[in-house]
């Protein structure tokens, strides 16, 4: 049986006005499937690669990866999700950005009383993010120093508290005064204001010449170079965004003189391919904001009518935290 729905849709890649929010069918769910009733969508800078055709997908195209809200319909075989059911998901089908989506059931998790939908649409993908790159990608030890590229952004703010948790010293980069105050009280020790500060200069200033044991870039092209002369003998540099613009093609015989380093570019997809991984990741991530060590700040609500204006505003860079769309 079809229903229909409002969603947004896009045609061809290009600015935040190619969004078209429009009424569209959504069929029954299939097989393992089950129906997403949306009460908060998640804005992430990676909807924007998806709009721009930096990420490739065919179209026309649904929109977004991230919402929460509650189960409306169940397909043939779910047996571990019920209608009613407060869930949430940070993996897609690409299509977040309407008022209800068909869900694979192993990429939905079941959200705990102690969160409510907007902080579930928040955090999903940015704090499944943190965990993978802090206990995964590069497991970090207390007395580490690290290095976190927009730190008052969504991911930004998030890796900081939960660095800060575990017993890291942490630097971050941010663009305004106003941002080093924001990643100053979220765990961010050492805040540098990248347009007037040189950042390697501050990062083997404030490392004794030592330089970080592991770089979050999430900038890219700005950064990348620079991210690698900030790190110390054998460092680990995680390339893992590109908001910027994508970073530069690497001589991998470069990395021997700068210090034997490491280099990754991961992806959340890849953490979480298994359903126990993905809730595994998300029990920790539920942990560490209900025990209060991480604060998700949700500083921007958009109603979801309004994407294309958050995406112009992420873009500006004028966010900070995390940004929910309202159903
Ligand atoms: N690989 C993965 O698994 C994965 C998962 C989640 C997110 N990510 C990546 O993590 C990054 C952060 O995502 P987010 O959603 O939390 O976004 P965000 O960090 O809240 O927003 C982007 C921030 O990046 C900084 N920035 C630097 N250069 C920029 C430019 N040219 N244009 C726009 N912003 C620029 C800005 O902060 P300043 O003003 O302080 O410079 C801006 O506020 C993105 O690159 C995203 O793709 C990757």
């Amino acid at each position: 049986m079809m229903s229909n729905i409002y969603a947004f849709r896009f045609r061809e890649f290009g600015g935040p006005d190619v969004l078209t929010w429009q009424e569209v069918a959504l069929a029954s769910p299939s097989e393992g499937q089950v129906t997403v009733q949306h009460t908060a969508v998640g804005l992430n800078f990676i909807d924007v690669y998806y709009r721009t055709g930096l990420y490739p997908v065919t179209l026309p195209s649904g929109l977004g990866l991230e919402a929460a809200g509650h189960v409306t319909a169940l397909g043939a075989g779910v047996t571990d999700f019920h209608v009613g059911d407060r869930v949430a998901y940070a993996t897609g089908p690409l299509g977040a950005y309407g008022q209800a989506l068909n869900v694979p059931a192993d990429r939905l998790v079941p959200v705990p009383d102690g969160i409510d939908d907007r902080q579930a649409a928040a955090m999903m993908l940015q704090g499944l993010t943190a965990h993978y790159l802090l206990r995964q990608t590069y497991r970090v030890q207390p007395g580490d120093t690290i290095l976190v590229h927009a730190a008052a952004g969504g991911v930004g703010l998030i890796l900081c508290q939960w660095a800060k948790h575990l017993g890291i010293s942490v630097i971050g980069t941010v663009g305004s005064e106003q941002k080093a105050d924001l990643a100053g009280t979220h765990g961010c020790d050492y805040p540098i204001l990248y347009k007037t500060e040189s950042v390697v200069d501050r990062v083997r200033e404030i490392t004794g010449g030592e330089g970080v044991a592991v770089v979050y870039d999430s900038v890219g092209a700005d950064t990348f170079m620079d991210s690698l002369e900030c790190l110390r003998l054998r460092g680990l540099m995680v390339s893992f965004g590109n908001s910027s613009g994508p970073p530069p093609a690497l001589e991998v015989g470069s990395l021997g003189p700068k210090g034997s380093l490491y280099v990754t570019r991961p992806s959340l997809f890849h953490y979480t391919a298994t359903k126990k991984a993905l809730l595994a990741g998300a029990q920790e991530l539920f942990d560490v904001v209900q025990s209060g060590a991480v604060k998700i700040e949700i500083n921007q609500t958009y109603p979801l009518q309004d994407a294309p204006q958050a995406h112009a505003d992420l873009q500006a860079r004028k966010t900070t935290g995390s940004t929910v769309f309202i159903v």
